[in-house]
């Protein structure tokens, strides 16, 4: 039986469900049960040769958690959450409770307002440097979640070098094109997957970082992306139990406050997704904590295409899940 939503927390969850996810998979689930959402990780929907260990499954679930609360915050509600690593119940990522007021300040309208403009943009940016007085908001939100953002710097060439790698490596895998082309060049009207039109056009040379393959679109007139992408690193202080999830949610906030202060944003998320760059990438950026996603970051001067996302009622799950796992403490 599909659980009764409050107009509340239907409307949290619409912005939810608007977090960034590999391929659009939308990997989560929730479970409401009068004041109380829980955020779940949906098996079924991680990629299986991409994200083995589910690692950017739950980084969008965290993403979808930040929106949540920037959503819960906008209507007047304090959510209360707690990050909830169980090893008896390792899909339960988070719980939030929204019992108390909140005062609604100018930046929750322009984080909420920015969760249903921002969308991932894979045409060029303009090659035009970003003044720092714009990047530092972006390495504040992240730290208002406890969380990093490193613009790429001295790493430059060897973060394009493990880019590269993971690239090669990836194209000769043919469980990862099989995946790949299962969820790209969709329809349109596809409620999950990448549409043909949310794809970038072909370069036309070959640039520092390339875009992957699967999400350029061959029908459009190639055009030059800018020589040197901005790039930034998400990083948490360590890896524990729960960082993924962590992460995404500053991830989110960085992403939302670039889309409000109009810059645009991607990913590149390549050396994440093969066993020997992640641990390359890991080892590179050690001493600035725990690396989790790249972050592609510019002016655009075209809109990208929106993706679909399945309807609410699909992810609700029912709220007897939420009685198994017990009250909040
Ligand atoms: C952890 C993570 C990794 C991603 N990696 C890539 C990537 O490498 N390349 C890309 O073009 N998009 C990437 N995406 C973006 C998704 O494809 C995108 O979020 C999804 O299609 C939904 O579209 P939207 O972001 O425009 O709402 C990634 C998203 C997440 C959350």
């Amino acid at each position: 039986m599909t659980p009764h939503l409050s107009t509340v927390v239907d409307q949290a969850l619409e912005a939810a469900i608007r977090a960034p996810s590999p391929h659009n998979s939308q990997p989560w689930r929730f479970a409401v049960d009068g004041d109380r959402i829980e955020v779940w990780l949906d098996r079924d929907r991680v990629l299986t040769v991409a994200d083995p260990e589910a690692h950017q499954a739950r980084l969008s679930c965290g993403a979808a958690l930040l929106n949540l609360v920037v959503s819960l915050r906008c209507q007047g509600f304090e959510p209360e959450v707690r990050l909830v690593p169980d090893p008896a119940e390792p899909d339960l990522l988070a719980l939030v409770t929204h019992d108390g007021n909140h005062h609604v300040l100018a930046q929750d309208r322009a984080l909420a307002e920015a969760i249903f403009r921002r969308h991932t943009h894979r045409r060029p940016f303009l090659d035009r440097q970003m003044p720092p007085g714009l990047l530092a908001p972006l390495a504040a939100a992240a730290n208002q979640e406890g969380a990093r953002l490193r613009f790429v710097g001295t790493e430059y060439a060897r973060v394009t070098t493990l880019v590269r790698r993971a690239e090669f490596l990836q194209a000769h895998n043919t469980a990862f094109q099989a995946e790949t082309a299962q969820w790209t060049r969709r329809q349109a009207a596809s409620p999950d997957g990448v549409p043909l039109g949310a794809a970038g056009p072909p370069p036309d040379h070959d640039g520092a970082v390339a875009l992957r393959e699967s999400l350029l679109n061959p029908d459009l007139p190639p055009r030059t992306y800018e020589q040197q992408p901005l790039l930034a690193v998400v990083l948490t202080p360590e890896a524990r139990p729960g960082s993924d999830v962590h992460a995404g949610q500053a991830m989110q906030r960085v992403l939302l406050t670039a889309t409000s202060l109009t810059m645009a944003t991607s990913f590149v998320s390549q050396p994440f997704e093969v066993a020997s760059t992640r641990a390359g990438i890991t080892e590179l950026f050690r001493e600035h904590g725990r690396p989790h996603t790249l972050l592609r970051i510019g002016y655009g001067y075209s809109a990208a295409s929106p993706t679909s996302r399945r309807p609410v009622g699909d992810i609700v799950v029912p709220a007897k899940k939420a009685e198994s796992t017990g009250r909040s403490s």
